[in-house]
């Protein structure tokens, strides 16, 4: 496969949060990439900012250990890392005060593409648009690129909106969802919409139902505080896995184009029926032997906070009724996977009696580990031995299929290149996220209000009992996480 590299133009990025985790983790190593592989121009500038007194000099120092922790060593990559810091800024700012603004207005330049990336608290997020405004930074083609978690509710989603609207137009902002980022999500839509072989069986006629599933072997170490108020459906569900399912069932977009696009996910989101309680499995995982549960995680005996969500979900549309959509997503399960199964209906009749039935076929999205296509076919089974049938695979794995340059681009790499190329296909627009929040609130407010408790699970395992009931009630089973 022959890499292409476009490089963009000039840019100012300003980074607020600069010296946060998801910045040294993602967001550097990943502009880091982009300028190694030649897509950064060389006089891109990359201002860091955030409240902490640092010199510059401080800065570029805190993101060279970042680089050298979060990328993998090459034989020229201490070389190239000395320019890209030739790259960077530092000018600290106060979002709640006048204090450094004028500064950092100093430093930006005119005619450069101009970005301004909150990788900070949403509570800031006000804040910062305002001070933009005052000191006359929030230029009509300047771009602000926000991270989820994008409100706690409808509520709460509109007040940020809102608060982000009142100085930028819609065509200005780019709510991250790095699921969009990720090299096999998209891949699905080149699948749907670039073949002519699955369209026609993407259907309620020819699909018995659709599992999506992302497992997570980690905890929540280090972030116990915010997942405890939020929970496995605010921090997963009503974002990451909505997209997925968006992009598995909406109806072929006219254009590739971003707001054709998010026009077709929003109409999916639109249609998802209530969720009944009954179609939902709720856990946390318990302590084990030697070792910690949520509880002690959380330090609070009492939390009521699921790790983990099975949930059946349809789309009441004329493309998918009957068909369930099944998700699920948790901590500490037994590997960490993230997957789409779609599962094709049996055929309609048998010509081989007597032999073991033969089962629907299955495509297998799989976006990580290992990112890849599996399609499941069913066979005569080799040898002598009478007529049997087995189930095989034809298998793609990407790794293997494009040879060894095709890492995939970190999600972080592609989505902040795509803001400044100006592209918002794969960012969530505001109606988007409003119309999910409105679909997950009523779920999550009948848990409050009945206090309803997830039930424990074993840490290692594919979840409560209960998630393994949803399915088999309807007479199905769950793909086995890592199996
Ligand atoms: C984040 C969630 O958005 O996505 C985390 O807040 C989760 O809880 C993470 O672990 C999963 O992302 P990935 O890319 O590792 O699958």
């Amino acid at each position: 496969m022959v890499s292409r590299v476009i490089p963009v133009e000039p840019f100012d990025l300003v980074l607020f949060g600069a010296t946060g985790d998801l910045a040294r983790r993602k967001i550097l190593p990943g502009l880091f990439h982009r300028y190694e592989v030649g897509q950064v121009p060389q006089d891109a500038r990359i201002i860091g900012s955030a409240r902490s007194e640092m010199t510059p000099d401080e800065f570029k120092a805190d993101v060279r250990a970042a680089i050298e922790e979060f990328t993998p060593e090459t034989s020229d990559r201490a070389e190239v890392l000395g320019r890209f810091l030739g790259c960077l800024d530092y000018v600290s700012v106060d979002a709640m005060s006048d204090a450094g603004w004028s500064a950092l207005k100093g430093q930006l330049r005119p005619d450069v593409v101009r970005a301004y990336y909150l990788s900070v608290a949403p509570s800031l997020f006000a804040g910062i648009a305002g001070q933009l405004e005052k000191h006359g930074m929030a230029m009509p083609d300047a771009r602000i690129v926000v991270e989820k978690p994008f409100g706690r509710n409808l509520e709460t989603a509109r007040e940020l909106n809102a608060s982000l609207r009142k100085f930028f137009r819609e065509h200005q902002i780019y709510r991250i969802d790095h699921y969009l980022g990720k090299e096999t999500v998209q891949n699905l839509m080149a699948l749907r919409f670039a073949n002519s072989l699955f369209e026609p069986l993407w259907n309620a006629t020819h699909i018995d139902h659709v599992q999506i599933t992302v497992a997570e072997s980690l905890g929540i170490e280090g972030r116990e505080a915010y997942y405890d108020h939020s929970g496995a459906m605010r921090d997963m569900v009503q974002n990451h896995l909505v997209q997925l399912l968006c992009l598995t069932a909406m109806e072929p977009p006219s254009k590739f184009t971003p707001n054709a696009v998010r026009d077709e996910k929003v109409k999916v989101i639109e249609a998802l029926d209530p969720v009944a309680p009954s179609d939902i499995a709720r856990g946390q995982y318990r302590a084990d032997e030697g070792e910690d549960g949520y509880l002690d995680h959380v330090g609070d005996p009492q939390s009521r906070t699921e790790s983990f969500i099975a949930m059946k979900v349809r789309i009441a549309n004329w493309r998918w009724a009957g068909v369930p959509f099944y998700l699920r997503t948790g901590k500490r399960l037994r590997a960490r996977v993230s997957e789409i199964m779609v599962q094709f209906r049996d055929p309609p009749h048998t010509i081989f009696p007597n032999v073991e039935p033969v089962q629907g076929n299955k495509l297998i999205i799989r976006l990580q580990p290992d990112e890849g296509i599996t399609l499941r076919t069913t066979i005569k089974d080799p040898g002598p031995g009478g007529f049997r049938l087995a189930e095989v695979p034809l298998d793609m794995s990407f790794a293997e299929a494009l040879g060894a340059d095709s890492r995939p681009q970190d999600a972080y790499e592609r989505l902040v290149m795509d803001v400044i190329r100006g592209d918002q296909t794969l960012f969530m627009r505001g109606d988007e996220v409003e119309a999910a929040w409105a679909w997950a609130d009523p779920i999550i407010e009948g848990w409050e209000r009945t206090r309803d408790k997830p039930f424990p699970y074993d840490q290692g395992s594919s979840g409560p009992e209960e998630a393994l009931m949803l399915m088999h009630r309807d007479g199905r089973r769950w793909r086995q996480i890592g199996g």
